[in-house]
């Protein structure tokens, strides 16, 4: 993993919020977690005793001139965005993680995958499918671009670790601070010496806010908390990028010479197939569709 290039060499600047004296220990873990990750973020921490309001928050978040993280009372780190808390919500996903199937989780309809399999989640985001792919058994890689993202993702997964029933699921989930195309030209170079077995690589990129619904008949979801304030963040990428990622992942897949290897790519029901290049197959639902492209 060396020779990965961080994803940009200027540092995020982050408010830390911590509500009390005794979250000392867990302020110096999320220190550490960004020197051993080697995040891009300088994180001022300042402690607040006075009762963190919805109103307070909102204030917060109007007034500040960096991104607010807040370490709250049950040491949840969330992401202050518009005065809302937003953070990878892992915990709540205990159902649909334990019964997980083919027959109740579309995406794992497409991936096709079983325990031995290793997944990239080139697009982790808050890391919710990622868990979804791992309730298999399976590998998963987890590649996010934005460091204040990845830094969300490997404090979820510190807090999640402390819990048994979950530490086997969060031994199975790698998070990498890292921009995917990158990550994909690494592994192209080192195949040559050491090929990976990838057998499925699934992308989940941001799409325009207004694409969620279908613009005729009002069809389709509402943009929820977490992506409303993703696109504060991320911007959707451009038809080259859509193009190139997908060929990036097609060859990755292709590379690491899987009988059954694809690259799976998440949509609104109604949004244009990634870089308008047909699929080999659709699953979809009212809110999503899941194309497949066989590799
Ligand atoms: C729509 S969200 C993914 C949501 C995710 N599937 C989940 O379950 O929470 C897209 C995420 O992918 C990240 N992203 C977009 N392009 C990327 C790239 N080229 N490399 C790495 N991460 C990327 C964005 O920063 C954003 O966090």
């Amino acid at each position: 993993m060396s020779s990965l290039q961080p994803v940009s060499s200027s540092f995020t600047h982050c408010q830390l919020v911590y509500v009390s004296e005794s979250q000392d220990a867990q302020v110096e873990n999320l220190q550490a977690l960004i020197a051993a990750h080697q995040l891009p973020i300088i994180l001022n921490s300042e402690l607040f005793t006075e009762k963190l309001s919805q109103k307070r928050r909102q204030q917060l978040s109007q007034t500040a001139t960096q991104s607010i993280l807040l370490l709250d009372e049950k040491n949840k780190l969330s992401w202050l965005s518009d005065g809302l808390s937003v953070a990878p919500e892992w915990d709540k996903l205990q159902r649909r993680v334990v019964s997980a199937g083919r027959k109740s989780e579309l995406l794992l309809q497409a991936a096709k995958i079983t325990s031995g399999s290793t997944v990239i989640d080139a697009t982790a985001g808050f890391g919710h499918d990622s868990l979804i792919l791992a309730s298999t058994g399976a590998q998963v890689i987890m590649l996010e671009q934005q460091p204040l993202m990845a830094l969300l993702l490997l404090a979820e997964q510190l807090r999640m670790n402390a819990l048994p029933n979950w530490q086997k699921l969060m031994s199975r989930l790698q998070i990498i601070n890292t921009d995917a195309l990158s990550y994909f030209a690494m592994l192209q170079a080192e195949a040559i010496d050491d090929p990976k077995a990838i057998d499925v690589v699934y992308l989940d990129p941001m799409f325009p806010e207004d694409s969620y619904q279908d613009s005729k008949t009002g069809k389709g979801a509402k943009v929820g908390k977490h992506m409303q304030a993703l696109h504060q963040l991320v911007c959707p990428p451009t038809p080259e990028e859509e193009m190139q990622l997908l060929q990036s992942a097609q060859a990755v897949v292709s590379q690491s010479a899987q009988t059954s290897g694809r690259v799976i790519v998440k949509r609104p029901q109604f949004a244009p197939q990634l870089a308008h290049q047909s699929a080999s197959e659709s699953w979809h639902n009212e809110a999503v569709r899941f194309d497949g492209y066989f590799v």
